[in-house]
């Protein structure tokens, strides 16, 4: 199939990585008897240009929306956003549809609608400063509502009282231009699962995630500097697998997720999980990103982590062309890692 794999100066941020991440994808999807070809886009007029160019099978997005912004994600609310757009065309995408990728992206839609389904999710509330903060227990953890890859996250994150509250909530507003989610803070362990492909063919693979005891500070969170360094580490769940595997499926069911995501979950003092966010986009590092890790935790091949990559990759491409009743799916591309 000809694949047109889409990114931009927010690639790392919003989406699997940066161009070198993209090569990547590229080359595993060439692999698998693909033929993709790598789109640059800058400004909604580079998108356009793209969708009435060379024609393709399907288009794979790294971007939510088109943006010039490297650092983080943001709101962009009167900006392109490339799934709408494809949307509107009818053109074919590997991913979640429009809709779900903006309720994954806001995180405090993401609480509203699990919640709603009876899916465990952290008491939650959007804060904007000189908002009324009665009612808010603590220790609460604040955090950006729809940011990624931990940014805005410090041991700053975890506030005691109000004044702190307050702080932190006009930390969040100027350095990345939104509000803030104020969550209970879930002091437990963390967890994350890749959830691949779809209906029967659905797979779902968790795992444990987190850092050697010595890099943790006051509280077991993931900062933005044990981020993207080498650090975190995708292990086995163990005895939570079972309950890990039930909470995430009907997370994702819940959100309506297509092909693939990555849903994040921390345990609270109950020591029972709660969902803390679903990534529309997940990193696809080879070998660093947790997807990658999870699929090799489930399904490592005799012949390494690259063929685990190629058949990942693979694996996404299929789910999303079966959807479309697209022919020549391609090698290897079975959710379940065969
Ligand atoms: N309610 C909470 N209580 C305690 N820690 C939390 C809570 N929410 C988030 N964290 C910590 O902050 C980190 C980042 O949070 P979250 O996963 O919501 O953000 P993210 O930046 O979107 O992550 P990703 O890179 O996985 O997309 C988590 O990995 C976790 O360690
Ligand atoms: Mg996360």
């Amino acid at each position: 199939m000809r694949v047109v794999l889409l990114t931009g100066p927010g690639g790392d941020a919003q989406g699997w990585g940066d161009l070198k991440v993209t090569e990547e994808v590229a080359r595993a999807a060439e692999a698998s008897g693909h033929q993709p070809r790598i789109v640059w886009v800058q400004s909604e007029a580079d998108f356009r240009r793209c969708l009435d160019g060379p024609p393709f099978d399907i288009l794979w997005s790294a971007l939510y929306h088109i943006s010039p912004n490297e650092r983080f994600i943001g709101r962009n609310e009167d900006g392109v956003w490339v799934a709408d757009v494809l949307d509107e065309r009818q053109l074919p995408y590997i991913g979640s549809d429009s809709r779900c990728l903006r309720d994954m992206i806001d995180k405090s839609a993401t609480h509203r609608i699990l919640a709603a389904a009876g899916v465990p999710v952290p008491d939650n509330r959007v804060v904007r400063s000189g908002a009324d903060l009665s009612g808010i227990g603590y220790p609460a953890f604040v955090k950006p509502i729809g940011e990624s890859r931990s940014v805005g996250i410090s041991e700053d994150s975890v506030v005691e009282s109000e004044p702190e509250l307050r702080r932190q909530v006009a930390f969040i507003e100027k350095q990345f231009d939104q509000p803030a989610l104020v969550e209970e803070f879930l002091p437990g362990p963390e967890y994350t699962a890749l959830v691949l492909g779809n209906d029967e063919d659905r797979a779902i693979l968790p795992g444990s995630v987190g850092v050697e005891a010595r890099h943790y500070g006051r509280h077991r969170i993931l900062r933005a500097d044990l981020r993207g360094v080498g650090l975190t580490r995708v292990s086995p769940a163990g005895e939570q697998e079972e309950e890990l595997r039930e909470v995430v499926g009907r997370a994702s069911e819940a959100m309506g997720c297509r092909d693939h995501v990555r849903i994040d979950v921390k345990a609270g003092a109950d020591s029972r999980p709660r969902i803390i966010e679903v990534n529309g986009i997940p990193g696809l590092k080879p070998h660093k990103s947790w997807a990658c890790q999870l699929f090799t935790l489930h399904h490592a091949s005799p012949a390494g982590e690259g063929e685990d990559y190629r058949r990942l990759i693979a694996g996404i491409i299929a789910s999303a062309a079966r959807r479309y009743g697209l022919a020549g799916a391609g090698a290897g591309g079975d959710s379940r890692g065969a």
